[in-house]
């Protein structure tokens, strides 16, 4: 396992998923913390059990019209449209980088099709210092690929076995909320080779100015994340937890470490912090120390015993 067995606390945080080893279970959220090294000066990214980047496609994409983001209660509505610097860039200018952190470094991998998927994957598979990667199958806020893929069950599993059959790497799957039964595209993932799953992605959203009757963001809709949409994202992760024999990765809302035992007692291996981190930078970070301390006070010597620990 990754890092060192306990901590000076005494407290063991690490956690694995799948084959995947995390000094502890916190993890940033794909474009919340960006390609990770500009957020070097601010966070001891070594301190953090993962990073995930910012969504890679095979081109650069330019992302939506702005504005892109707007404030809601208990938490945020974004269409950042997937801007990025294309995973040949990503290779190249921040990987090498970011590879000099001992964290876990999991790329987030958008295609506007199977074979855009593929392609990506292929690229980053010749690149070292990469732990696994993310199949982003769920984003709102792009025209094309994306959420089509993940809320339609056939669909899902075909882009996973594809990106399966190319990858070098452990493919964890990133599902959208709005599925109807989650237990049916997880078990599709699962059945097309998926090593882990990650629940959720935002929730498609529509904010309007009242004076001007125009949507608030360039795009007209986005994707709700935050606090707001905890708990029924949590009721995924206890669902899909249910329905599949892979880990499960939970996110959203989490801003406390009481937040994140919720979603590992509901079944997550590991969580991710999004949102979070448009107030504190350092919110992963923090969330280390907190959980520590949290589970000092509870008397959970090891985190991962709190895996599905639901009681009826
Ligand atoms: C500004 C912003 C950009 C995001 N970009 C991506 C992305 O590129 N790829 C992806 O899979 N998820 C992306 N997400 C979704 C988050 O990774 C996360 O799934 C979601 O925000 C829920 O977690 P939270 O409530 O902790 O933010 C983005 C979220 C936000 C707020």
């Amino acid at each position: 396992m990754a890092g060192s067995v306990h901590r000076p606390s005494g407290v063991d945080l690490r956690v694995s998923v799948g084959t995947v080893r995390l000094k502890n279970p916190i993890i940033a959220a794909s474009g919340t913390f960006g390609y990770g090294v500009e957020f070097a000066h601010l966070v001891n990214l070594s301190a953090l059990g993962g990073i995930v980047v910012k969504g890679l496609s095979l081109e650069p994409m330019a992302g939506s019209p702005a504005p892109r983001m707007c404030e809601t209660t208990g938490g945020m509505v974004n269409a950042i449209g997937l801007q990025n610097i294309g995973v040949r860039a990503f290779v190249f200018e921040k990987l090498p980088e970011l590879r000099k952190y001992d964290t876990a470094v999991l790329a987030n991998v958008f295609g506007r099709t199977v074979e855009e998927y593929v392609e990506v994957i292929r690229i980053l598979n010749d690149a070292a210092g990469l732990a696994a990667y993310e199949l982003n199958i769920s984003c709102p806020n792009v025209k094309q690929g994306g959420v089509e893929y993940g809320t339609d069950p056939v669909l899902a599993a075909e882009v996973t076995a594809a990106a399966k059959r190319a990858s070098r790497r452990p493919l964890w799957v990133k599902l959208s909320p709005v599925v109807g039964r989650i237990g049916v595209i997880a078990k599709a993932v699962e059945a097309a080779g998926a090593d882990a799953i990650v629940a959720a992605n935002t929730y498609p959203s529509l904010c309007l100015d009242p004076h001007t009757r125009r949507s608030r963001l360039g795009s007209t809709t986005g994707g709700l994340s935050g606090a707001a949409i905890k708990p029924i994202t949590m009721r995924l992760v206890y669902e899909a937890s249910r329905a599949v024999q892979i880990p499960i990765i939970g996110l959203g809302g989490i801003e406390t470490a009481a937040d994140a035992v919720e979603y590992m007692v509901a079944g997550a291996s590991a969580v991710e912090i999004g949102t979070a981190h448009f107030v504190d930078p350092r919110a992963s970070e923090r969330l280390v120390e907190t959980l520590d301390a949290w589970c000092r006070v509870e008397n959970v010597f090891e985190i991962s015993s709190l895996r599905g620990s639901v009681r009826d």
